[in-house]
């Protein structure tokens, strides 16, 4: 059956017994999955909230907080995506970050972090405390890791542009890091064929050399003790076990693959021998990949390294290193009365953040969010309130935050209205759906308890009935 699919894929003919069911498994389509968002749901919330609002998912029991979703479904479309409760991941790609396994309060860096999926998953996972620190060649790309820094309320993260090969030593040691490796993606655009092309040996060659640059780095940025995770959806084993093969004989004694568990994942080995070669034992042992007639999944390779107690210190101490303040401290009593007042917040679950004036906004970090000077921060947190605005006004992401907590200026929505007001349409609130509130101004619309985002009420007279204008960002639309 071999040369049925696209060429490219048939140099791994020899590493799969089931040749058949694997080119079968690349054109099928695979369920999506979501990830709840820790800070504001868990995953037993999130599976009963999807239930009753008639979303087919199913637990998916080797990782924490995520649910499957069968195709067709599109989760990205449904309201709670838009209202931050998760983030969008394909099963396979949830497997780095399961093996990162990173702890609150940490300092954990994502050296190639766009679109944002798995940052996001690490800053979840983090509980947004420490600090997460999401990097990208390409700043075009990190514009989608700032949009969901906003919808997921993540103040424990920072975004930063660099060549990751090249990263700042001087931005101190971390204790995660994460190489999510550019690659010829063969695992994930197997079903349209697209990566084919660039699956040839030159790309190959290149890619390869790059991909070692990262994971030296990386390793050189972690500190002793501390975890580093390589991973690709490359089925290649020149952009898998080669390259960690090959850093491990470059740095001897400075980092050694480590036995990770996967639980019920239906996960391999890495390749123990390509051509001629055969591959370090214990590359191949600890390594994890994904087929997908195996792991019903995307095709992915992934390994966790850990760096040991006695090994070289490349980078300062992150106590030693300058933090990045992400502008003017702000005067936290004159932004936060009025919302406090307004809302009925209680100030405590206000305490954890800290405010910065920057730009048009006024911004929050966590309390404990340390992101260095170098490189340079593109994005820190999130928008809070606009500044110097005529009215006490949460950001969207603000209010995604906070509001659940809110009690004043409250309107519970129905779902008509839910679809209307994230469709950005006008809402005419019945008189009863208005008791909460008292008149002209902003406020935080709900939905099953959930907070949706910001409008602003018209409260209407005799004559005009009172009418909420939608606030959601035109940007968030579906
Ligand atoms: C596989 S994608 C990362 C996906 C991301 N981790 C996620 O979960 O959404 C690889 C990323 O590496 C970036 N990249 C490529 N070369 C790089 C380099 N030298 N330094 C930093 N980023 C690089 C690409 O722009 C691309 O966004």
């Amino acid at each position: 059956m071999a040369g049925t699919h696209g060429a490219a894929l048939d140099r791994y003919a020899p590493l799969i017994r089931d040749w058949d069911a694997f080119v079968r498994a690349t054109t099928e389509p695979r369920p999506t999955c979501v990830v709840a968002n820790g800070n504001r749901i868990g995953a037993d919330g999130l599976a009963a909230l999807l239930d009753a609002d008639a979303c087919p998912i199913e637990p998916v029991h080797w990782t924490q907080g995520a649910l499957r979703v069968p195709p067709p479904a599109r989760p990205g479309g449904w309201w709670p995506a838009q209202a931050g409760l998760y983030q969008i991941q394909e099963e396979a790609s949830l497997l780095p970050v399961h093996l990162l396994a990173p702890e609150p309060g940490e300092r954990v860096l994502d050296l190639c972090s766009a679109p944002g999926g798995k940052a996001a998953q690490i800053a979840m996972a983090l509980g947004n405390t420490g600090t997460v620190l999401a990097n990208d060649k390409d700043s075009r790309r990190l514009a989608a890791v700032r949009d969901k820094m906003k919808r997921l309320g993540l103040v424990n993260l920072t975004a930063c542009v660099h060549d990751a090969g090249d990263f700042p030593l001087a931005a101190g040691m971390f204790d995660r890091v994460l190489v999510d490796a550019p690659c010829s993606a063969e695992g994930t655009n197997a079903r349209s064929g697209a990566g084919y092309e660039r699956s040839e040996r030159t790309f190959r060659h290149w890619v390869g050399g790059q991909q070692r640059a990262l994971l030296r780095r990386a390793v050189k940025l972690t500190r002793p003790g501390g975890r580093i995770v390589y991973s690709t959806c490359s089925f290649a084993p020149e952009e898998n076990e080669a390259v960690v093969e090959s850093v491990l004989r470059d740095l001897p004694g400075e980092v050694y693959p480590v036995q990770v568990n996967v639980g019920s994942l239906p996960a391999d080995p890495g390749v123990a021998v390509w051509g001629d070669h055969a591959f370090d034992q214990e590359v191949v042992e600890n390594a994890v990949r994904l087929w997908p007639h195996r792991s019903g999944t995307g095709g992915f390779f992934a390994i966790a390294l850990e760096r040991p107690a006695n090994a070289t210190v490349y980078a300062p101490d992150p106590a030693e290193v300058e933090p990045a303040a992400p502008g003017e401290p702000a005067d936290r009593t004159a932004i936060l009365d009025p919302l406090v007042h307004r809302f009925g917040l209680d100030p405590a679950d206000l305490s954890g953040l800290k405010l910065w004036e920057a730009g048009d906004h006024v911004h929050a970090t966590a309390e404990d969010h340390r992101p260095p000077g170098r490189p340079r921060p593109t994005a820190s947190g999130v928008p809070f309130t606009r500044r110097g605005a005529r009215w006490p006004k949460p950001t969207t992401a603000a209010a995604l935050m906070l509001g659940d907590a809110a009690s004043r200026n409250v309107v519970a929505l129905d779902r008509a209205q839910v679809d209307a007001y994230q469709a950005r349409q006008a809402v005419q609130p019945r008189p009863e759906q208005l008791a909460a509130c008292d008149g002209r101004g902003h406020v935080l619309l709900h939905f099953q308890g959930v907070s949706l985002g910001v409008g602003f009420l018209h409260p209407g007279d005799g004559d005009t009935p009172a009418t909420i204008e939608s606030q959601f960002p035109r940007a968030w639309m579906r």
